[in-house]
């Protein structure tokens, strides 16, 4: 948890934004496994966390700006809740470590939430994700709970979007503090990883590394031989010698800030010629959109710029064919590049995405696209100092995109789909670091994870 100061600080920006209004946060509460009393991995609501940074479950808040009132809502443990929960401290404790003075049972939400209504006051909430919390606003609001999330506020949700994108100085630490127990993540998988092994026995080593660090997984790790489906969490393949692994995973060590770090490795330690000839394309495409990242640049311009080094890769290669611009124009690349260049990272992997992603990644004169590949950019908008979003390209040969694309004729005219049906078996390359946009330029979080073809090929041999 940071000082109180920052939490006030983050508090009292909100309601400059706001200006009025009756605020009310949801925290999470714990879910249920398979039965009540088993539950998953508590993990904090990012909003109440930014806010509030009780990282417990069963929390709630309100910021009353016209009545200049903070208020938080939590239960207090008896002694037989003691018994199994070890003792905890009091709401009112909790509260006060923020700067909140005010507290309230959770039993008392109802009231004060139906007074404010019956007092015609609006009362701004944000976009829910969490069936346990729907239910909860349904029952306050008297809103079925399906609809719940068309009367979130739009004011709330926008002024948290511009407040949570600036990330301050301890947030981009608690980030680079998740990158570098990446670094412990990829540098093992580096090492050990050898043909004969699962899949599944790497990503239990590197999940160890972030379980030993004190954290969790910022979402479930991609690790697989079959890298050119986009999410795999499929671990059970065995690898081979002359395989190589996409290996997307991300930790949450320091206040529940996520790294998200991408790496493709060779099985037996060294790339084939074939291999080498895509990776460098990918890498290429990653560094040069690494530094063209700068405030007010459009990273959907940096995302139409690596996608046309990707295309002059191709075409190099003999995979893609005609005018360079036209193919991209045309969407020709996301047969091999179907996804987005990346997405702000955060408290959230893909941060604040539940508050809506065209809120978070586009602006008023950027219209996300329905092309295929492009419809999946997730960041689009103009940089600003503070931003910090990953840089992921890759290339894919996924057979029955492959096939479809060659038996509709779709951008014929851009492909050799004979050349890329020797390809059908190479799989794909991710590439992916977490960048911070600084007053003028930009700086690659954490420690250097090897990214070079030799940087990589020496980590497999150590
Ligand atoms: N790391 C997975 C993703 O960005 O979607
Ligand atoms: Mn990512």
């Amino acid at each position: 948890m940071y000082d109180q100061k920052t939490y006030i600080k983050r508090r009292e920006q909100l309601k400059e934004k706001v200006k009025s209004g009756f605020l009310f946060f949801l925290g999470n509460v714990d879910s249920p496994m398979n039965y009540s009393d088993n539950i998953f991995p508590f993990r904090q609501d990012s909003t109440f966390l930014y806010y509030f940074g009780l990282d417990h479950p069963g929390f709630a808040a309100i910021i009353d700006i016209d009545e200049n009132k903070e208020m938080i809502f939590g239960k207090d443990f008896s002694v037989d809740d003691i018994v199994w929960t070890g003792p905890q401290k009091a709401t009112a404790q909790l509260a006060k470590s923020i700067g909140i003075n005010n507290t309230a049972p959770l039993s008392k939400l109802d009231e004060i939430i139906k007074a404010a209504i019956s007092s015609d006051r609006k009362v701004h909430f944000l976009a829910q994700y969490r069936a346990e919390n729907k239910i909860k606003l349904s029952e306050l609001l008297g809103i079925n709970p399906s609809l719940i999330n068309n009367y979130s506020s739009h004011e709330l949700t926008t002024a948290v979007i511009s407040q949570r994108s600036i990330k301050s100085k301890e947030e981009v630490e608690d980030i680079e503090k998740a990158v570098n127990v990446s670094y412990d993540m990829y540098t093992l998988a580096m090492r050990v990883a050898k043909p004969g092994m699962y899949e599944r026995e790497i990503a239990g080593l590197v999940e160890g590394i972030v379980l030993s660090a004190g954290g969790r997984l910022s979402f479930p790790t991609i690790l697989s031989v079959h890298g050119e489906t986009l999410h795999n969490h499929y671990h059970t393949n065995k690898m081979k010698k002359g395989d190589i692994f996409v290996m997307d995973s991300g930790a949450e060590v320091s206040n529940c800030y996520a790294s998200d770090i991408t790496r493709t490795i060779p099985v037996s330690g060294s790339f084939s010629s074939m291999q080498k000839d895509i990776y460098q394309i990918v890498l290429k495409a990653q560094v040069s959109s690494i530094k063209a990242i700068k405030p007010e640049v459009s990273y959907k311009k940096i995302h139409l710029k690596a996608a046309k080094i990707i295309t002059q890769g191709l075409k190099d290669l003999g995979l893609m064919k005609g005018n360079v611009n036209d193919a991209v124009a045309n969407g020709a690349h996301a047969m091999f590049f179907p996804h987005g260049l990346g997405h702000m990272i955060g408290l959230d992997v893909h941060d604040m995405e539940n508050l809506g992603e065209n809120l978070v990644g586009y602006e008023k004169n950027v219209v996300r696209s329905n092309q295929f590949g492009l419809a999946y950019l997730r960041l689009a908008r103009e940089l600003k100092p503070g931003f910090v979003l990953t840089v992921e390209p890759g290339i894919y040969f996924i057979p029955q995109l492959i096939d479809k694309w060659r038996d509709e004729k779709i951008n014929s005219r851009f492909i050799n789909f004979n050349k890329v049906n020797k390809y059908r078996k190479f799989g794909g390359i991710r590439i992916e670091d977490d960048v911070l946009v600084t007053k003028s330029s930009h700086k690659i979080l954490g420690k250097p994870i090897p990214k070079t073809v030799k940087e990589v090929e020496e980590h497999c041999s150590l």
